[in-house]
């Protein structure tokens, strides 16, 4: 099972990253986008984080070498011959089951599909596919280009060859990928959603200011982010979503949204990416917390 063309499929935060480390580590790659401003902006962002590599002298080959493997298109026929596709859409179960449903027909056989979903049952995605067995979780971290680890999540309906193909590939990436099954939220956001709930429960509840809750959260706990600007950081969209599908599965209130951060989404305050979340990021360089 040789991989050497990847498929993404979105180019937002996550595509956008996956599509990068995928071409930094030797191999074509395809994004898939709604539009082509969203591969416009992906692929902005993507200049920016290999340039950062190349000054840092981090980048095995030329800039220009690692772009040319990278292609973008609107439709979905261009990613007919790739050997993986890995699907970084909308947190969305219908979305997500549509979109492979219809990329089922389109792409070869024997290709693997992977989804990033955060919290979404991989088992219920796949089954919308003729390749459950060839359908496997590849979960990665925000920012892709920097974060070390990569979960590999195997369904009860996973090939063994799939699922290690897979953990290999997130190898070949230079990530350090952990085995898990299919449980909601795996192993790294079955703990860190609640805590990241928990801090807005804590700031609802007035137990601190945003700031003092992050500085807190990195200086008493070693954090590199404190959970509002890290919320701000993954986008409270995507949270919110995600705690809809985990409040679902669990119905514990640790998973359930607060009602602060649904009253975020509904403003369209999405966090760093719309500009304005818990922070204001106006100056992107000195955030300051918004008036809540
Ligand atoms: N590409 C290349 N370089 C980048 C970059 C990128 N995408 N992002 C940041 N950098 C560079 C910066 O430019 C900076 O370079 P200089 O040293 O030359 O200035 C360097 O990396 C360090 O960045 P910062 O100074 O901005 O900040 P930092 O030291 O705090 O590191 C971080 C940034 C690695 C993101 C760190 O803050 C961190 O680890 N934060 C926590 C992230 C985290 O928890 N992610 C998981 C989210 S949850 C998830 O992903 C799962 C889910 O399903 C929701
Ligand atoms: P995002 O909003 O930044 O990007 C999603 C992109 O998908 C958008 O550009 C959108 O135009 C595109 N899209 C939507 N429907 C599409 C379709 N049918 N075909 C092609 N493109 C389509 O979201 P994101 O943060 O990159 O999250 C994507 C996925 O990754 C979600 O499942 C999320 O749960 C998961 N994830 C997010 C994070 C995070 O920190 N943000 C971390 C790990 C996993």
């Amino acid at each position: 099972m040789q991989i050497k063309k990847v498929g993404v499929l979105g180019c937002g935060l996550m595509g956008s990253g996956i599509a990068q480390v995928s071409a930094t580590a030797g191999y074509d790659v395809v994004v898939l986008e709604q539009d082509q401003k969203f591969l416009d902006k992906g692929f902005a962002g993507i200049d920016k984080s290999l340039a950062k590599f190349a000054e840092k002298g981090k980048l095995k080959e030329p800039v220009e070498t690692v772009r040319a493997r990278l292609k973008g298109a609107t439709t979905r026929e261009a990613l007919a011959d790739c050997d993986i596709i890995i699907e970084a859409i909308i947190e969305n179960v219908d979305e997500k089951k549509k979109t492979f449903s219809a990329l089922d027909a389109t792409v070869k056989k024997d290709a693997i599909f992977a989804s990033n979903t955060s919290s979404i049952s991989i088992t219920e995605v796949a089954a919308s596919t003729k390749r459950p067995d060839r359908f496997v979780g590849l979960h990665f971290f925000n920012p892709v280009p920097l974060m070390q680890l990569v979960e590999v999540v195997r369904t009860i309906a996973t090939n063994d060859q799939v699922f290690e193909a897979a953990y290999e590939f997130g190898k070949s990436l230079g990530k350090v990928p952990v085995r898990t099954s299919d449980k909601t939220g795996f192993i790294v956001n079955r703990l860190l959603v609640p805590y990241m709930l928990d801090a807005i429960r804590a700031f609802e509840e007035g137990v601190g200011s945003i700031p003092d809750i992050d500085n807190a959260m990195k200086l008493g706990c070693g954090y590199p982010m404190g959970p509002f600007t890290l919320l701000d950081f993954v986008g409270l969209d995507t949270t919110y979503y995600i705690t809809h599908v985990m409040f679902e599965e669990f119905k514990e209130r640790r998973f359930a949204s607060p009602p602060l951060l649904k009253r975020l989404v509904m403003a369209g305050w999405y966090g760093r990416k719309t500009g304005k979340g818990f922070y204001d990021y106006a100056d992107p360089a000195n955030p300051v917390p918004s008036r809540l």
